[in-house]
């Protein structure tokens, strides 16, 4: 695998590669959820390239920039492990460079859910994503359902913007235990990673009362996971919300073809988030 730090010397690489490309944004403290996407862009194209940039802009006050976990070397093992071409591993000034003013911001949609409680977070990731697509210029770029508001964030981006590079989605990689993974979950103590369970429990249980039970109403599923989360002391929510998939509005009633419950919440001080999907994105 090349590692390539510059911007330069990325595009000269780049532009002596042959066939299709496809690009799998990262922060690194890379998991199998990570793995999933990289391999479905192995598999996809000729060449993949991940890039790993623990993003300042998308930090709000008080969050955990300093301390977000990061293990480069074994990092950059799982990536020849799985076959990467290119790893770009750019440094701040490569990416911000003193004078730098523009920022990009998909209205409306990055004011709800974790928008709400993480003001400016998305104008961070949309704007370096779109720095990297315009660097890059890869067929196809990888994000998994994990982040979904990020995911449809990204594509009404890509969208507006007449990027050419087409997106695709990844599904929600889970612990054997339900819990989806995280860079994140480190942070937290075996008590916490306990506790945390609640969440895709949570999801699970709503799944069940949508499928099975065929309720309908929005407000009941809602109130179903909060009684279960609330049972678990130690579990603070941010917010449950349902949410159409195109446009991130708020829903009265499940739509099974276009529907995103999303859950966030505070396990000894640890922000997780988590979602179910009814539909495509
Ligand atoms: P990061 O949290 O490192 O995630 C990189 C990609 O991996 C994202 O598309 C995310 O949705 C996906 N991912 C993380 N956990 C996953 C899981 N359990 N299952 C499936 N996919 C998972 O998301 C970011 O970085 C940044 O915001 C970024 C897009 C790189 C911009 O800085």
């Amino acid at each position: 695998m090349k590692i390539v730090k510059k911007i330069k010397d990325l595009r000269s690489h780049i532009s002596g590669m042959e066939g299709n490309t496809g690009f799998v944004p990262t922060m690194g403290y890379l998991h199998d959820g990570h793995s999933d996407l990289i391999r479905t862009s192995i598999r996809d194209n000729d060449n993949t390239i991940v890039s790993i940039f623990v993003n300042p802009e998308q930090f709000c006050e008080g969050e955990d920039l300093d301390r977000y976990p990061m293990d480069m070397e074994r990092d950059i093992d799982i990536l020849n492990t799985l076959g990467v071409n290119v790893l770009f591993l750019p440094d701040k000034m490569e990416i911000y460079p003193s004078g730098y003013k523009t920022f990009v911001t998909v209205r409306e949609m990055d004011e709800v859910l974790c928008g709400r409680s993480r003001p400016g977070h998305f104008t961070g990731v949309a704007t370096i994503v779109l720095k990297l697509i315009n660097i890059i210029e890869p067929h196809y770029v990888y994000f998994g359902k994990k982040d979904a508001q990020q995911l449809i964030i990204l594509k009404q981006m890509i969208s507006d913007l007449n990027i050419s590079s087409e997106v695709k989605s990844v599904d929600i990689r889970r612990d054997l235990d339900g819990l989806a993974l995280s860079s994140r979950n480190s942070y937290l103590s075996e008590k916490g990673r306990k506790s945390a369970l609640v969440i895709s429990e949570s999801l699970k249980y709503a799944e069940y009362l949508i499928n099975e039970k065929r309720i309908t109403d929005a407000g009941i599923i809602k109130k179903n996971i909060a009684d279960l989360i609330l049972k678990i002391g130690d579990v603070e929510i941010d917010y449950i919300e349902i949410v159409s998939l195109r446009n991130l509005e708020d829903l009265d009633k499940i739509n099974l073809n276009s529907t995103l419950i999303a859950i966030a919440a505070y396990i000894e001080g640890v922000r997780l988030i988590d979602n179910i999907i009814f539909g495509e994105i």
